[in-house]
């Protein structure tokens, strides 16, 4: 590799570390995405610039069909983006496996000597990992956008089928290794991966996909890894390393948030045991009216809005931003409490509240909300559920019990605004509905706050 593709790589590398850092915190997030274009644009063009490149009409052929599929998917809402990133990873795996599969075949062509042990690991690994990686992040963006059923798809034996069929792909793997011309053995691990991906998702339900996401994510990071001993690439080797273990450290995150172990996400069958769970709720809905709410908000000095999904259903971010601000004219103290697993995606909500301008101080994490919760006065939850419901805390029996929540039945008000009394993400009853200082406001969350903008706006 001449120097200056190997100087473009080194500043990629470092680029893509940075890229990683700087996208850690609100402030700096913008730059880590410049940060992140700029390596992968200077990855490109310095691959584009080796001397192994022959064919320039094919790559620029893969370019037109890339861009034509890139650019409508980066159209899609924000509401629709864990599905988008599922299906990169199904492209990402994909081209892994292809690549892997390409190679074993060029290298058999020019005989067995091509073949050393170390290169069959590396290709065996690449196209297993890819291949698994492509059905599986397939079959997670149908469950997200619901073509597929997303409840778990269980039966007798399940695990040990999958497995067994994993074990199986890595059998033919080593014995491949021992016996690299043995070509017959290549489809079949193939076909072994590509299955093993779909089983893989089969049992898993559409409120864990997130975080099966991000755990694929690593996968195709990992199989990047692969690609790049097979291909003697060493961009490759570090940004999928950085894919890999980001991936992995993200599924983690996650995890913990929701307070289940990573056994329990790819086995427990989480969505079907929610719905076993079902139980009666003692207590008594009370609906508000916004000129009610209005109110209670108008005397309150210290507010803390708490946004989940339907936030971003809503598209209420800049409604939410609004009434803050009246009510902070009015003499209030206001904060934002962000759930680490609130939303569809990690760091959902603080996009959705960046593209609105909100002041990045007033957004609080959960830890450091619930220190101040017996403290606030209004506590007004838009279009969030599970990560508020006193279940996790009260209710030893349900599937999100011991997950850390934000604890807004702990203020002196809690208003709710949703549309119906219908469940979140988990299919579970939210007991914080049917509490003592609970005032439920229904309605679609933006139409309701710009009705409680206009009533403050009014007087
Ligand atoms: P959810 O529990 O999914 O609840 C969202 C609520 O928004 C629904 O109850 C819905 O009620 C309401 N809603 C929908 N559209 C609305 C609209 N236009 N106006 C007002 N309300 C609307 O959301 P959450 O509290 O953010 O919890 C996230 C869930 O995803 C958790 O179960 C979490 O474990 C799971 N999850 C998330 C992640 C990440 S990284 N975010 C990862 C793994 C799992 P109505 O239909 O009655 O309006």
């Amino acid at each position: 590799m001449n120097f200056p593709v190997q100087f473009a790589y080194l500043i990629a590398t470092a680029l893509f570390v940075f890229a990683l850092k700087w996208m850690n915190k609100p402030e700096t997030a913008r730059r880590g995405v410049l940060a992140g274009v700029t390596a992968m644009l200077l990855a490109v063009i310095g691959t584009l610039a080796m001397p192994g490149i022959v064919n320039f009409g094919h790559i620029a052929i893969a370019v037109v069909i890339g861009t034509a599929i890139g650019v409508p998917l980066s159209r899609v809402p924000l509401t629709a983006v864990p599905q988008r990133t599922a299906l990169s990873h199904a492209f990402g795996g994909l081209a892994a496996g292809l690549v892997g599969t390409a190679k074993y075949y060029l290298w058999l062509g020019e005989g067995a000597g091509q073949l050393p042990p170390l290169r069959i690991v590396a290709i065996s690994a690449e196209v297993l990992l890819g291949f698994l990686t492509f059905t599986g992040s397939l079959m997670a963006a149908g469950k997200l956008q619901e073509i597929i059923p997303t409840r778990p798809v269980t039966y007798r034996n399940q695990n040990l089928i999958n497995l067994s069929l994993l074990g199986i792909a890595v059998a033919c793997a080593v014995v491949l290794v021992l016996n690299p011309t043995w070509q017959w053995l290549f489809p079949i691990i193939i076909v072994l991966s590509l299955t093993f991906g779909v089983l893989l998702i089969l049992p898993i339900g559409g409120a864990d996909m997130p975080t099966v996401i991000s755990l694929l994510n690593s996968y195709a990071g990992l199989s990047a890894v692969a690609m790049g001993f097979v291909l003697d690439n060493k961009l490759l080797i570090t940004a999928g390393a950085l894919d890999g273990s980001s991936g992995f450290i993200l599924s983690v995150i996650m995890c913990r948030a929701m307070n289940r172990s990573f056994t329990n996400v790819l086995f427990g069958a989480f969505g079907a045991v929610a719905a076993k769970s079902a139980q009666k709720v003692e207590g008594e809905v009370k609906s508000i009216s916004p000129e009610e709410t209005y109110a209670i908000l108008e005397g309150a000095r210290s507010v803390v809005f708490v946004p989940g999904y339907g936030l971003a259903v809503a598209q209420a971010q800049h409604a939410v931003r609004e009434l803050a601000e009246l009510l902070e004219k009015n003499g209030a103290e206001i904060r934002y409490a962000i759930h680490p697993v609130a939303g569809r995606m990690p760091g959902h909500m603080n996009v959705l509240l960046a593209e609105a301008n909100v002041p990045y101080d007033q957004l609080y994490e959960m830890e450091a909300v619930n220190r101040i919760m017996d403290t606030v006065d209004v506590c007004v939850v838009i279009g969030a559920n599970d990560v508020v419901n006193p279940a996790a805390h009260e209710q030893k029996g349900s599937p999100i019990y011991g997950m850390p929540i934000i604890e807004v039945d702990r203020s002196r008000t809690v208003i709710v605004l949703k549309r119906s009394m219908a469940p979140g993400f988990a299919g579970i009853e939210n007991l914080l509905f049917y509490k003592e200082n609970t005032r439920m406001l229904f309605g679609d969350a933006k139409a309701t706050l710009q009705a409680l903008v206009a009533e403050f706006k009014a007087t």
